[in-house]
């Protein structure tokens, strides 16, 4: 599924729909390059899952960010937000004991997962955001 999203709102849009979908262990990888919206998106994402404290910057530098969520069920969730930008090897990411969060209650969401690809269950939803012409507000996204 691939489909043309013309600036930030529509970003966050879809990544709403997203997130009603969403089911405990259920994984999301976010594929792009720098600044395509990958951060954008997670936040969108988390922000439908109920999380109210994601934008606040994290005292340090952290590879895995926790939060508490809701799905759309009604449900408690817990949501992990990583970012493996800074990982250069797989045996880093599961250093990091990342299983841990591909089951329920987690939702995890991750940022460049091509670091550790061979890391996830096979229920993984990749999403890859592209820029379509350089500094416009229009990305394509794929799913799957
Ligand atoms: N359609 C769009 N969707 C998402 N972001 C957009 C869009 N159009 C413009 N932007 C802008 O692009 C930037 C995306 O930044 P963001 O931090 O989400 O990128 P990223 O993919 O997480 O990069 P990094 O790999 O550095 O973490 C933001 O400044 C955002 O305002
Ligand atoms: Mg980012």
């Amino acid at each position: 599924m691939q489909k043309i999203l013309n600036n930030e709102q529509e970003t966050c849009a879809f990544a709403q729909q997203l997130a009603k979908t969403l089911k405990f262990g259920d994984v999301i990888a976010l594929s792009g390059d720098l600044g395509a919206g990958k951060s954008v998106f997670a936040r969108a994402l988390m922000r439908a899952l109920g999380v109210k404290d994601e934008a606040l910057p994290s005292p340090t530098y952290a590879i895995i960010q926790e939060y508490e969520g809701v799905l759309a069920s009604g449900e408690p969730c817990k949501v992990a937000h990583m970012d493996w930008y800074r990982l250069e090897h797989a045996e880093e990411v599961e250093m990091l004991g990342v299983r841990e969060f591909f089951e329920a209650p987690w939702i995890s969401i991750i940022e460049w997962p091509e670091r550790a690809m061979n890391t996830f269950p096979a229920s993984l939803t990749h999403i890859t955001l592209r820029y379509v012409e350089r500094d416009m507000d229009q990305r394509s996204i794929e799913v799957g």
